[in-house]
């Protein structure tokens, strides 16, 4: 998994400088945040670029005739390329921006199960799946008598590739999966997925919520037919993300959330759906969210993707190290090829006392289901601590982390 591109050994510190919220303190002493999984900090650069919108062309986008309309809809129009450069996707009309990946994903669903999908398909989806990528494909099953099926894990928590073919039949139609999982970290081996899908004829939906905080993400490379992510976990904001789709996907998924802006002509028999991009976005965008996404884009750029990975899979390392020393501590999925995420428990604790005596000492941990509640129950616990990095975290922040866990454990026992 670790790319071996030349990287840059990044400033950590440096960095700081450009993230102000790390300049708080949180119960009076520095705020250490290790909560980058669920949402990360945002540089001054985008909370300048959504600033600058608001005081300089804030007004509605396409159709407007008047400067600030145009400037307005330039400005979102050259996020949508700049990030479509990013992701190496040459056509920019199949980034379509919604409002994050929960909603990326209930469009496709919403649209492969208007027509694509027939009553008594089977849908494929792993054990570690973030209950947004389980919701909307249940909704679907409900209504058409339709069957998920859940790839198992093997004792390590990895995914058993080699139970996959035992899942298919004539009737599956589609693999739906993340390509890191938000609970354990691990990564999930797309060529394997796309080998088995292409072998079965299956559509290819990877949700990289989690990859692309922490990974190159080559969109032509990975040529799936749907891959969506969330702005907010790679340092930008919040309520925006991205629906890509293959040129087939982008001419045949039918709408399923249709709005003024989508279509050509309306009448009250019927409409007439626009092309590319707009055919998915209805009503007013977020424009100030896009516009901050392609700033956040333009600042992993700036660092490097691949000197923000080397970074956080050194903390990730080095943090897992020190966990496995504890013995009341029980890491779950370990692995050294981690995408930023690691989640344990301290035995025979409950997860919220331990996040709630971290948050103490200024440690900001998420603790409970992580929205994988499946997985839990695979796992037996009704819930985990999760530490998750981003590119400001150090090596510090990890020895600080530990001191503090190995307090708390002695305060609970
Ligand atoms: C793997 C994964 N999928 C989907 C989501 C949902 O993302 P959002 O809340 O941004 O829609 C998350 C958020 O934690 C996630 O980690």
């Amino acid at each position: 998994m670790l790319s071996t591109a030349k990287y840059k050994t990044l400033d950590a510190e440096r960095i700081r400088q450009d993230f102000p919220i790390l300049k708080r303190k949180v119960n009076n002493v520095p705020l250490i945040y290790f909560d980058n999984g669920a949402t990360s900090q945002k540089p001054e650069q985008v909370i300048n670029a959504i600033t600058t919108y608001y005081q300089n062309f804030n007004a509605n986008i396409h159709r407007g005739v008047h400067a600030l309309s145009r400037e307005a809809t330039e400005a979102f129009e050259q996020a949508r390329k700049t990030i479509a450069d990013y992701f190496n996707v040459q056509n920019d009309q199949q980034l379509i921006f919604t409002a994050g990946t929960t909603d990326s994903l209930n469009i496709i669903a919403g649209g492969l199960g208007r027509s694509i999908l027939k009553p008594g398909d089977e849908i494929l989806l792993s054990s570690y799946e973030h209950h947004s990528n389980i919701l909307p494909w249940q909704i679907w099953a409900e209504d058409h008598q339709g069957v998920i099926k859940a790839i198992p894990l093997k004792k390590n928590q990895s995914l058993d590739y080699d139970k996959i073919e035992d899942l298919i039949t004539t009737k599956t139609k589609l693999i739906s999966i993340t390509h890191v999982s938000n609970t354990l970290g691990l990564v999930t081996d797309l060529e394997k997925i796309k080998e088995i899908a292409k072998k079965h004829n299956l559509i290819v939906v990877v949700d990289g919520a989690q990859s692309v905080p922490h990974m190159k993400v080559d969109l032509k490379e990975l040529d799936v037919d749907f891959f969506v992510c969330s702005a907010h976990k790679m340092y930008g904001p919040t309520g925006t993300g991205l629906l890509y789709m293959s040129e087939k996907w982008l001419k045949k998924l039918p709408v399923s959330k249709p709005g003024g802006g989508t279509i050509k002509t309306v009448s009250f028999s019927k409409a007439e759906y626009a092309e590319g991009a707009l055919r998915f976005e209805p009503g007013t965008p977020n424009i100030e969210g896009v516009i901050g996404f392609a700033e956040a884009v333009k600042y992993i750029q700036k660092i490097g993707i691949d000197s923000i990975h080397h970074h956080e899979s050194e903390l990730v390392n080095y943090a897992q190290d020190k966990l496995t020393q504890i013995p009341e501590v029980e890491v779950y999925g370990l692995s050294s090829e981690k995408a930023g995420v690691i989640s344990f428990n301290v035995k025979k604790q409950h997860p919220f006392d331990v996040g709630t005596l971290l948050d103490k000492f200024g440690i900001a941990v998420r603790t409970g289901h992580h929205c994988t509640q499946p997985l839990m129950e695979i796992l037996g616990v009704p819930g985990t601590v999760r530490i998750s990095f981003g590119m400001y975290n150090t090596k510090a922040e990890v020895d600080f982390f530990i001191e503090k866990l190995r307090k708390t454990i002695s305060m609970l026992q």
